[in-house]
């Protein structure tokens, strides 16, 4: 049977993340989970969490998935499970959020920042092997705006130096594949984020770490709960991480009609696609190797700042993802070279993403281009 959902019909005004919709098309369901917790009352580690980590891990096809306080977190557990430590040297992306790199900083080791590839906005992966040092501890690529990066090559890279371990910054692309493998099973570690407007968001803060190494998931499940191998007994470092029982719980619910919502964001990023080529605006390209879940859809805009403005005025919300890489934030540009990537800082200065969710109507979405090609005029 077909289900038709919400995101079919247009809406008088258009969001730049469409939440509400989903929530009434869910409503009963995410309801009824989240009341189902405040009837049994294990708000924490409650049996929601594991089944949460169950059927993450089935739709993955990864062995493991340990839910996490948020995506930021579930980097951090990642690097501390892998032993990093001061002065090891972690490659990754300077174009993503600072989550990626904050939690390398404040394990006392060194971001080495790759530039990207200048269509995708991905890591590119040709780069990264000059930059491997007997220092370098592991790679981060980023699946940036849902695509993954080019993660066979990335792990053959790694393997060729002796193992590194890869992890995967799947924050914004759960629900996408490579290759036909679902992103966030693509290397030794793969971490994503339900922050609520991610493709599978909850409704506060929440994440994920899969793995198929059965070490290193035992060491992220301590880790989550203070290093905690039994009840009181502390065998390493840990943070307090864990995902709370009514977030597991709205994911839950979510993952009721989370396929359809792959599909149609899907289809919607492809009409987006044929509808800017049609126009002649430049856009991040997808691999053909690789289904985005397009978490944003981005476009580049050399004159960004008045085009922005223009929509803004005709009622079409955009946003910016990321208008600095960062090793040029002030934060962090004394800790590696400011102006090693060019590549990322002209994305910065063009990037521009257009309202998208599974509920983005197809109405609002070629109204969105109509409006957009009035502003270009
Ligand atoms: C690429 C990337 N990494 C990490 C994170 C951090 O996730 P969270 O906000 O759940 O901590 C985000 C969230 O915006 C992200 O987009």
């Amino acid at each position: 049977m077909v289900k038709i959902y919400p995101g079919w019909g247009a809406s008088m005004s258009i969001a730049f993340i469409d939440l509400k919709t989903q929530y009434q098309s869910l409503k009963k369901e995410i309801n009824e989970r989240i009341n189902a917790v405040l009837e049994h009352g294990q708000y924490i580690m409650g049996p929601e969490v594991q089944e949460l980590e169950e059927r993450l891990a089935a739709y993955t096809g990864a062995k493991h998935c340990i839910t996490v306080a948020s995506g930021t977190e579930a980097l951090l557990i990642s690097l501390m499970a892998l032993g990093i430590k001061p002065d090891d040297e972690i490659i990754t992306t300077p174009f993503t959020f600072v989550a990626t790199a904050e939690v390398i900083v404040l394990l006392g080791a060194k971001p080495v920042f790759v530039d990207i590839e200048p269509d995708t906005c991905n890591i590119n992966a040709k780069l990264i092997e000059a930059k491997i040092t007997n220092k370098t501890k592991a790679i981060l690529p980023v699946s940036l705006y849902g695509q993954p990066a080019d993660m066979d090559e990335i792990n053959s890279i790694a393997e060729r130096h002796g193992g590194i371990p890869v992890i995967e910054d799947a924050a914004q692309s759960f629900g996408s594949t490579y290759k036909g493998k679902k992103s966030c099973n693509l290397s030794t570690i793969g971490c994503t984020s339900f922050f609520p407007s991610k493709p599978l968001g909850c409704y506060g803060d929440g994440g994920a770490i899969f793995t198929n190494n059965e070490a290193l998931a035992q060491a992220m499940r301590e880790i989550r709960v203070h290093g905690q191998s039994q009840r009181y007994v502390h065998t390493r470092i840990g943070v307090g991480g864990r995902m709370d029982t009514i977030q597991c719980a709205v994911v839950l619910s979510k993952l009721e009609r989370f396929d359809w919502e792959v599909e149609r964001r899907l289809s919607i990023g492809q009409r987006y696609n044929e509808l800017l080529d049609e126009i002649g605006m430049p856009r991040v390209q997808q691999r053909g190797d690789r289904n985005s879940v397009f978490a944003q859809y981005t476009l580049f805009s050399s004159g960004r700042e008045a085009l922005q403005k223009r929509l803004s005025e005709a009622g079409v919300p955009t946003a910016v993802h990321y208008p600095v890489p960062l090793n040029e934030q002030p934060a962090y540009k004394h800790l590696c070279c400011p102006d090693c990537t060019p590549l990322a800082s002209i994305a910065a200065k063009q990037v521009m993403s257009l309202p998208m969710s599974a509920d983005l109507a197809d109405r609002d979405m070629e109204d969105v281009i109509e409006r957009l090609q009035k502003s270009l005029a």
